[in-house]
This record gives C-alpha cells, structure tokens and sequence, in this order.
C-alpha cells in the first residue's frame, strides 16, 4: 500500500472519538472534516503513486469516475500538474462508464465531463485515455465490452481505481441487482439514478435510461480502490455498504471483499456509521456531557420512554451500563439531561428582558438587540427560521436581513417571460405607446425555449430581479423595515451556472461591511453540511472569514452566532442549543411568508433530491422537532424551529 505524504491531516471526527472505534465497519474508513481536505489527501496519493512509477520508468493504471465526487479531486491534480510540474505523461486511464446514446461533444456525456475537469488540462497522452463509448450500435456492445476489458488486463490492470457511490448504491453504473461476477457491458439505470442526474439533463425526460459500464468483477480487480462519498444525502447508503452484509442490492458492499479499500467520507456522509451514532455499542467511549446527552436521547427513543421514565434496567439493557457506573445512577442521568434540553426551549430568541437568564439559550441584555439574518438564497430565511423572526420582530428587535446571493439560476425561463411581458404591457399603458426594444426581443427569443438554459447576466438581471421581489415581499411580511432588508449579491455566485466560482475577498469585503454597519448583537446563518450545489456551505465560510477579519474583542463578546439548517435537514435534538416554539398560527403565516416566494412554489428549478416542496419540508422538519421534544417528556408544541450557537 503506497504510504502518503503528510501535508493534509487526517481528521476523526467527532474528536471525542479520536481513538478507531470501527468494529461494525466491514471496509476500512477515513474520515475527514470536509470533502476539501479528503479530495487533497487522495490527489496526494495518486501524485506518490504515479511518481513511484516514473522512478521506475513503468506506467500507471488509473481508474477514473465521473459525477460530483470526484470533482475537487481532478481539480487538485490539475493544479498539481500546473504547478508542481506532475506529468502524466506516463499514466494510461479506464474511465467507468458512459451513457448509452451520448455523443463524447454533448455536455452532458462522461468524454466531455473528463475533458473539461482533467484531461485537457494535462500533458496525457490521448491514446492513454479510455472511456466507454456511448455511441456503439447494438450488435457491437459486446464485442466492444471484451475489449475494453482486455485494453485493461494487456496494461496490467488497474493500479488505483477512484470510485463514487450513487445513492442506490452503485459503483461504476452497476445497479442493484449486479452480479459479482459481473464485465463491462450496456446496463439499464435505476429511476434513483436517472432522478438524481435529472437536473444536468434538464429534467427526468432527458436523462438516458441506459449505460456502458464496467462491472463489479472488473472494478475488484483493482490493486488499490479509493471509493468518495460527501455529504448527508449518502449516509444512509454508506453506512449500508460499509457496514450491512454483501448483497446485490448495494453493489458498493461488494467492495468488503477487496481488501485494498478505503473508504473516504467526510463527516455529513458518515453520520449515520455505528461509531459517530452510537460510538457506546463499538467500544469505549470517553462520555463528555454532549455524548451522554446524545446517548440518553438515543435511549428514550429506543424504549419510546420519556426521559424521567428510563431507570437503571434500561441502561443496563440497551449497553449503557458504562454510563451508570460513571455517574452512578439513572435518575441523575435523567434529571441532567433533561434540565440540559428544558433549557434549549425559550419563546424569547433574542433573549428574554428583565429575568434571570443563566439557564437561557441568549442574554437578557441589551433587552432590544440588533439582529442580522443571513440568508444564503432569498427565501432560507423564512424557510429555516420564519417562525423566530416573527418574534424577534415582535418583542421588539432591530431586526435586519441580508440576502446573500441574488439565486438568479433558480427561476424558470416561463417566469421571467411572464414578468417581461408584464414590464412591456405596463410600460405601453403608462407611456402610451410601444416599448421598441431589440434586447428586450432577443431575451424573450432565449426565454420562450425552456429547453434552452441560457442565462446570460440580462437574463439573469431579470431573474435576480423576480427574486429580490419576492424576497422584499416575504420579508416585508414578517414585519422587517424596508430598510433593513439587503441583497448582497456576492460574486462567487454570479456565474449563472450551477457550479459557482471560489470565494474571493470580495465575497468578504462585503459581508464584512454590513456586519460593521450594523454591528449586531446576533448574527443567524445557514449552517448546512449538504446543500447540493455548496452555496450554503460557501456562504457561512465568507460569514466566518468576514468575522475573523473583525476580530474585535469587544465585538467578538457582543455578537453571537447562531446556526440553523436550511431546506436539506435538521438537527437532532442532541445537536439543539434553542428550539423555539411555534404556534399553529404562527405556523401558518410562516407558510405564507415562504409561499411569497412565488417562482420556488411547485415546482422549484433545484428541489434537490427531496421531492417535497420548500413550505412543506419546513413545517415536517419543524413539526418533527416539537414531536421529538414532546417524546423526550416535554411540553407539546405544534412545532419548533431549532439552533446552534457557533463559537467563533
Ligand atoms: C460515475 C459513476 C457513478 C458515480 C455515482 C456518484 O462515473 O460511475 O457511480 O460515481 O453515481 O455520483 P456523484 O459523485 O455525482 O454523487
């Protein structure tokens, strides 16, 4: 096994956890802080690995996927290529597959995928480089599968094979159902699969319904596999193949049996693996107060007990015993625990004036603070936190809202049409006569075609435009002055595309200049771990770069920083430090304020992987929280909107 350079540290996480506890885990895993740094480690490996055979004057086999994983990957080899003068020169690739039907120049096509992030970048020779065709006539596909099998085995087969993981379970194109022993061959793909590339073919319709693949016996016969998976929506099925028996289904679970695997994760992918859930079932665990917390949790869910209810048995039954030896017994357990979580649950999320508030999640003072909500896209507002802003307008803060990015991708053609044509007829009844305007002609030619996803800046104008609209609309609702409402607009998304650019010290400038201005007392922001295009996860990083600029002590002690979730999911209770309660009216007119978004209603542009609506995922998640709480042995609420408090 090539032994790796030190320059990216390997992280565990959660730290408590430092020491391998894996006993469930069937495939060796690395787990990391953020895909960023697992993506940077692996370049670093494949860099020794290919040089290792340069020394040796030999060739390298790699085996290459496509898809979102692997994109940072291909990105730093890139740059490795660039600027640490890495040749490829002696590297010959296999990429995984291909979509049946595709021509290598169509965009959506794995040729022009592997062109665009690495190949054209680099000094590979083409005749080194192998992908599927998709473009081969029925009476060819077998012939053709044999020989791609064979290219590999006459080059000595793979060296290192990078995989993703589909959340069917797939590797390569192998759906379930995949056998063993299965070659590379033309394969039919799962409606999951079809879903989830739904979005880069503009819609379900056009997704093709079968691939080129290699199979799962081609895949094994790696020397080394590297196999990715990032963020929330792959736990579930990472914890299956790491962890569930080898079956069919999961084709990724295969990989139990080759025994040069590793799995990297990064810690949203591997949050439902046995040792960051429920390290106390692998091994020993070093019980700090948020991991008895979690425990206890775990337990009154498991028995359906409330909190007070569980005893000493229950402990001892459900492999706690460890836990009631440390503090001695269930009833001190229990009564910690649920003064811990009672005081996660205020009314008052600016802070209650004139009380005591050692046991509150916020200060009492100042009694009217001011209040800056971050929105990463123009309705997470009221989306994730439309309940709380009501009351902080009502009890009387400064409460302001800032608009991160303009989310101009996310209108449909059909929309912006309709606004043009209104701006047009509105404009001949005031001025009296016809508005004459070339531009104006050549934008509505664009937007009559909704199979044309042309957004250039005037389109996007017009589509920043419907946006803010709609977000001074919902804002204005839940009662914030006209004044304090801003859009930031910031640059690294303005590319109208979904792939954004990098950040840079504007993003930062900016944001750092409203905070100033406002100097708040509480700063709310998005705290995602997965939103599928990383816009969230970008936009807390500018927040966190722009405080860590300040760096005022005085500020620093003033403004606290709240997180909470945006549409992809919730915290668990566990993770809560303020639920705020919402009534069922409350509720309701938080549904109204987030239906003002009028152009993410029905059928929003990027719903994700969850096919539910905006409006109808916040008021589940918000409803689950309060059930979960109520469970737990506390007040029932219709719903709760739930925080954490982020030390910077
Ligand atoms: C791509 C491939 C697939 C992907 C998998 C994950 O060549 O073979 O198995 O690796 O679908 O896709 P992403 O990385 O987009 O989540």
């Amino acid at each position: 096994m090539i032994k790796t350079q030190n320059d990216v540290r390997l992280k565990i996480y959660p730290k408590e956890l430092v020491y391998q506890l894996k006993s469930y885990e069937k495939i060796h895993i690395d787990l990391f802080d953020n895909s960023n740094d697992a993506s940077l480690y692996l370049a670093q490996i494949i860099k020794k690995a290919i040089l290792m055979k340069q020394e040796k004057n030999e060739h390298i086999v790699l085996g290459l996927a496509t898809g979102s994983s692997p994109i940072k990957l291909y990105e730093e080899l890139v740059r490795m290529h660039e600027q640490e003068e890495l040749s490829f020169k002696n590297v010959y690739t296999f990429n995984l597959d291909e979509y049946y039907g595709l021509k290598p120049a169509e965009q959506q096509s794995y040729h022009y995928f592997m062109q665009e992030y690495l190949f054209k970048h680099l000094d590979i020779p083409s005749k080194n480089i192998h992908i599927p065709s998709g473009k081969l006539g029925l009476n060819e596909i077998d012939a053709y599968c044999q020989n791609y099998e064979q290219a590999i085995d006459n080059l000595g087969g793979i060296d290192i094979q990078i995989l993703g993981i589909g959340r069917t379970g797939h590797i390569g194109f192998n759906e379930p159902g995949s056998q063993k022993s299965s070659n590379t061959r033309l394969v039919r793909l799962d409606n999951i699969t079809r879903q989830d590339a739904a979005e880069e073919f503009n819609g379900i319709e056009n997704v093709p319904y079968k691939a080129i693949t290699m199979g799962v016996n081609s895949i094994l016969k790696a020397k080394e596999i590297y196999i990715m998976a990032w963020g929330q929506h792959k736990s579930d099925v990472v914890k299956e193949a790491i962890e569930g028996e080898i079956n069919q289904e999961i084709t990724a679970s295969f990989l139990q049996e080759h025994l040069n695997t590793r799995f990297f994760l990064d810690i949203a992918a591997a949050q439902k693996l046995t040792r960051v859930q429920h390290p106390w079932k692998v091994g020993n665990c070093e019980w700090t107060d948020d991991l008895i917390c979690r425990a206890v949790i775990w337990l009154s869910q498991k028995t359906g007990k409330p909190i007070l209810k569980l005893t000493d048995k229950d402990y001892s039954e459900f492999g706690l015993s460890e836990l009631l030896f440390k503090v001695n017994n269930a009833y001190q357990i229990n009564i910690k625990i649920f003064n811990r979580l009672q005081h996660t649950i205020t009314g008052w999320p600016g802070g209650k004036p004139n009380t005591a508030d050692k046991n509150r999640p916020e200060r009492a003072k100042p009694a009217k603070k001011s209040v800056l909500i971050f929105s990463p896209h123009p309705d997470d507002d009221v989306i994730s936190m439309g309940g709380t802003i009501l009351r902080l307008v009502e009890q009387g803060h400064e409460v302001h809202v800032a608009y991160q990015t303009s989310g101009n991708i996310a209108v449909h053609n059909r929309d912006a049409l309709r606004y043009i044509e209104f701006f047009e007829a509105y404009y001949t009844s005031l001025i009296g006569k016809k508005l004459n305007s070339k531009n104006l002609k050549t934008y509505k030619n664009f937007l009559l075609d909704e199979t044309i996803d042309k957004n250039t800046v005037e389109i996007r104008q017009v589509k920043g435009l419907i946006r803010k609209g709609e977000a001074r609309t919902a804002a204005r609702f839940c009662g914030i002055d006209e004044a304090n409402i801003h859009f930031l607009d910031l640059p690294f998304y303005e590319t109208g595309q979904i792939k954004k650019k990098d950040m840079t010290q504007d993003d930062i400038t900016i944001t750092k200049r409203l905070i100033e201005q406002i100097s708040p007392h509480q700063i709310f922001a998005a705290g995602d771990l997965s939103d599928p295009h990383k816009t969230h996860r970008v936009c807390l990083d500018i927040i966190l770069k722009s405080l860590k600029e300040i760096d005022l002590p005085k500020f620093k002690k003033q403004c606290w920083l709240w997180l909470y979730r945006g549409a992809w999911e919730e915290y668990g209770v566990e993770e809560i430090e303020m639920a705020v309660p919402l009534s069922p009216d409350e509720l309701l007119y938080k549904r109204k304020a987030i239906f003002m978004h009028k152009s993410q209603k029905d059928s929003a542009m990027y719903p994700g992987k969850d096919r539910r609506e905006f409006w109808q995922r916040a008021e589940d998640r918000n409803r689950h929280t309060a059930a979960q709480y109520r469970a737990l042995g506390f007040a029932e609420y219709e719903a709760m909107e739930a925080f954490k408090r982020w030390k910077y």
